[in-house]
């Protein structure tokens, strides 16, 4: 029987290239994240690419609640069916200090980064358990372990989705359920021009340096989700050459 992978925030970046890399292994792979054009896009170049593997998708908004619990609802009986839980979708909001930024971007960024991954993992769990069997692989960063100027918030919530996936795998020790937890530093793709909502600075983000491709992190997530049953890649921290710490860079300009 094929096995199905959901991978969330699957329209761009991180996801897009995760959901590729784990139809090339065969994976029948559910889709989601809020921009329905782009999973239609993303599903349509699956069926050419995969015409092998089945493709579902699935458009919400992971910080809502309800949202989240219709979609648990309307798709229980496939949800039974879910291999491999790719907790990606996730955001920064601004780069501003403690004492300057926006509360609207705190919430945001809490309520999809933290929130979010919790109301889709309650919904998905509880068929692994059930099943005794699963995979999940969230998507923390360095900043879930290091803190810099102005991202305080942000990397509050990658601290958080290491203490959860920390967490989860106390919870289900004594299950075959594994869990995963990913730390990339630099990876190029729409993170920064939705953090610095402009293109021009998200492109000097990474000037003079070679960052992370979304495909580097996405084989990796394939690799970790390939290891024999009784391996558990806990933790990975995932840096491009060129940078050695948070804040820590080399560019040649
Ligand atoms: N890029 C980096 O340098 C980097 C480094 C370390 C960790 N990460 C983490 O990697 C993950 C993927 O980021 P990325 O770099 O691939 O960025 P990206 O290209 O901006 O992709 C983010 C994805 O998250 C989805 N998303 C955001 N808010 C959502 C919401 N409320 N509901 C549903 N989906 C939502 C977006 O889809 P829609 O807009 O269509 O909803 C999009 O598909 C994130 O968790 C990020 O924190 C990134």
């Amino acid at each position: 029987m094929a096995k199905w992978a959901l991978v969330t925030g699957a329209t761009s970046g991180i996801g897009w290239a995760t959901t590729e890399a784990l139809a090339a292994q065969g994976f029948s792979i559910f889709i989601t994240g809020r921009r329905a054009d782009r999973l239609e896009e993303l599903s349509s170049l699956l069926r050419n690419k995969f015409p092998q593997v089945q493709i579902k998708s699935a458009a919400f908004d992971i910080s809502d609640r309800f949202e989240v619990s219709e979609f648990m609802k309307a798709h229980y009986g496939e949800l039974a069916h879910i291999d491999v839980l790719v907790n990606n979708a996730g955001l920064a909001c601004g780069t501003e200090k403690v004492q300057d930024a926006s509360l609207d971007d705190w919430e945001t960024m809490i309520d999809t980064n933290v929130k979010g991954l919790l109301f889709v993992t309650r919904g998905v769990i509880e068929h692994m358990v059930r099943k005794n069997s699963g995979h999940i692989v969230n998507l923390g960063s360095v900043a879930g372990r290091w803190t810099y100027p102005g991202g305080a918030v942000y990397c509050a919530t990658k601290f958080a989705v290491r203490a959860l996936s920390e967490g989860m795998r106390m919870d289900l020790l004594g299950t075959k359920i594994r869990v995963t937890n990913i730390e990339p530093g630099m990876v190029n793709t729409e993170f920064s021009f939705v953090r610095l909502k402009d293109q021009v600075k998200a492109d000097k983000v990474y000037e003079g340096m070679t960052p992370l491709s979304a495909q580097d992190i996405a084989e990796t997530i394939a690799w970790c989700v390939n290891r024999p049953a009784h391996v558990n890649i806990q933790e990975l921290v995932i840096y491009p050459t060129d940078q050695a710490h948070v804040g820590q860079v080399s560019r040649t300009l």
